[in-house]
């Protein structure tokens, strides 16, 4: 179940709602905290007559400074009847903290049936407030396969009241396809390998593409082989389930320029015959995020009326262990024609990367290429789970992907392609190696992947996503569910809509 909750601006105040949860917000004054009265439906003066003390003193009480999504929660009767009250720290509004403001009074209303919040305040403008929409839906993304939810059951309905409802209804609706999309991408990740093989994420792809308005095809393992697409089938080959290239394509009226999006989508990755050990393969479902982001993003450009030409890439197989599976020394001949030295069948994302990118490359004349992939532990040991890493050949495209990041809060670093490095990856009976064989400068993993994948780029400025870190969250926390990240989808979304 992706997000069931819904969010709606209502003309209206507090005092008059009748949601059973209602939430005051707090922004944190120079003199203490503030609480916002647009929206509420009671002056000041009134508002403290309904709590035993004055709402200054409460507050002062709790030690509440408004800071964003900090909640605490009084019984109080506005004029209805006794209601749970909760003052929503809200910080200075910027939208980083109204985006962490939306999560915890999401998290704050689960269990009530619909709930209210006077954020539709003029005083904040519309970029707060598609990040506190896109706050409160992340955080009411819920996935379980079990009969029972595990969780408190998020509100169905969220009301956002105050003074400025109608100029909210826009950046509600960005906020909630961000959202959504984001949660699309999620429910691709979290679903277990059993049933995601490469052909099922491939029909997910015809039919949610295909409510999207876009154009979708399908190579088969006949015709991957007939089109010569070596990677992707090496890759592929030990696997019950075969492998597949998908392509989406969005086309609005006279584009302006022509965006590649490629997304790793390994179905499951045991590392095959380089076999991982149980630790680090037991979450390897999620191995396909890439490609349930290209997914998802292409699904929502639609509806963004997004101006760009967009093709979306999903490089699908199953890294399976067993006798058909390639082995380490197996040589194999990319989309591009130029050979790889398997040396590591665990370094297998870059492979099929390599053949949707070089498929980018010769057919599809892209003026940017960008790729998503949770495709090294390196990445992940630099910058943790809270950052993915950016590798670019062209830095007004990082310098976009970086800020595009800011303002998702999705925070991206850039690190070096170091030229010194890149003939660590020469091998002596083929164009390439897939894995570093010198160790002199001790392995920079997922610098060598990003110079590997640059082989298959030509001249196309080109951007890497290394989202191996922030892909997946061990917490049930803020924007953040338990799974599947969707790490790079709002990004995504944010710079192809202001390109
Ligand atoms: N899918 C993994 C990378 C990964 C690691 C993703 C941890 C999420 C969390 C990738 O295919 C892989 O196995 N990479 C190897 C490359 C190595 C063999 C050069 C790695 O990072 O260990
Ligand atoms: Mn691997
Ligand atoms: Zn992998």
């Amino acid at each position: 179940m992706p997000v069931a909750t819904e969010i709606h601006p209502v003309e209206g105040v507090l005092a008059e709602s009748t949601a059973d949860r209602v939430a005051l917000v707090v922004r944190t004054g120079a003199d203490g905290p503030q609480p916002v009265m647009d929206g509420v439906g009671l002056s000041p003066t009134d508002l403290d007559a309904r709590f035993p003390a004055s709402v200054a003193r409460l507050l002062d009480t709790y030690d509440f400074s408004g800071k964003p999504g900090q909640t605490v929660e009084f019984p109080v009767d506005l004029g209805r009847g006794p209601v749970r009250l909760t003052f929503l720290g809200i910080g200075d509004a910027t939208p980083a903290e109204m985006r962490r403001a939306g999560a915890a009074f999401a998290r704050s209303v689960r269990g009530s049936s619909r709930a209210a919040v006077n954020v539709a305040a003029p005083e904040h403008g519309p970029a707060a407030l598609t990040a506190f929409v896109e706050g409160a839906l992340l955080a009411s993304y819920t996935f379980t396969l079990a009969e029972t939810p595990r969780s408190a059951v998020p509100a169905p309905r969220l009301d956002l009241l105050g003074s400025a409802a109608e100029e909210a209804a826009d950046p509600v609706r960005h906020g909630t396809v961000l959202a959504r999309a984001t949660a699309t991408a999620r429910d691709l990740i979290n679903t277990p390998s059993a049933e995601k093989d490469p052909a099922w994420l491939a029909a997910r792809a015809e039919e949610i593409g295909g409510e999207a308005g876009l154009s979708v095809r399908v190579w088969d393992e006949t015709a991957l082989k007939r089109d010569g697409f070596g990677a992707i089938l090496a890759v592929g080959q030990g696997a019950v389930r075969p492998p597949r290239l998908v392509e989406l394509s969005y086309t609005p009226e006279n584009p302006a320029g022509h965006v590649v999006l490629v997304g790793k989508g390994i179905t499951f990755d045991t590392g095959g015959l380089s076999l991982k050990p149980n630790d680090n393969m037991k979450l390897m479902k999620t191995d396909m995020s890439g490609a349930g982001i290209v997914l998802a993003v292409l699904a929502a450009l639609r509806d963004l009326g997004v101006r760009t030409r967009v093709t979306g890439l999903m490089a699908l197989a199953e890294n399976a262990f067993s006798g058909s599976a390639v082995r380490p020394g197996d040589v194999l001949t990319t989309y591009s024609g130029r050979t790889v030295e398997v040396l590591n069948t665990d370094a297998e994302g870059r492979l099929v990367l390599a053949d949707a990118m070089g498929y980018a490359v010769a057919e599809l004349a892209p003026d940017v290429l960008v790729d998503v992939a949770t495709l090294t532990g390196a990445a992940k040991v630099a910058l943790g789970t809270g950052i993915g890493a950016l590798f670019a050949t062209d830095d007004d495209l990082a310098a976009a992907l970086v800020d595009a990041g800011e303002r998702s809060g999705e925070a991206l670093w850039r690190l070096p392609l170091q030229e010194e490095y890149r003939d660590t990856l020469d091998s002596p009976v083929a164009d390439l190696a897939n894995v570093g064989v010198k160790s002199d400068y001790g392995h920079p993993g997922a610098t060598e992947a990003a110079l590997f994948l640059r082989e298959f780029v030509g001249s196309v400025p080109w951007a890497h996503l290394d989202i191996a870190g922030p892909g997946r969250s061990m917490s049930e926390e803020g924007v953040l569910s338990k799974g599947g990240t969707a790490f790079t989808t709002r990004l995504l979304l944010r710079w192809l809509t202001e390109r």
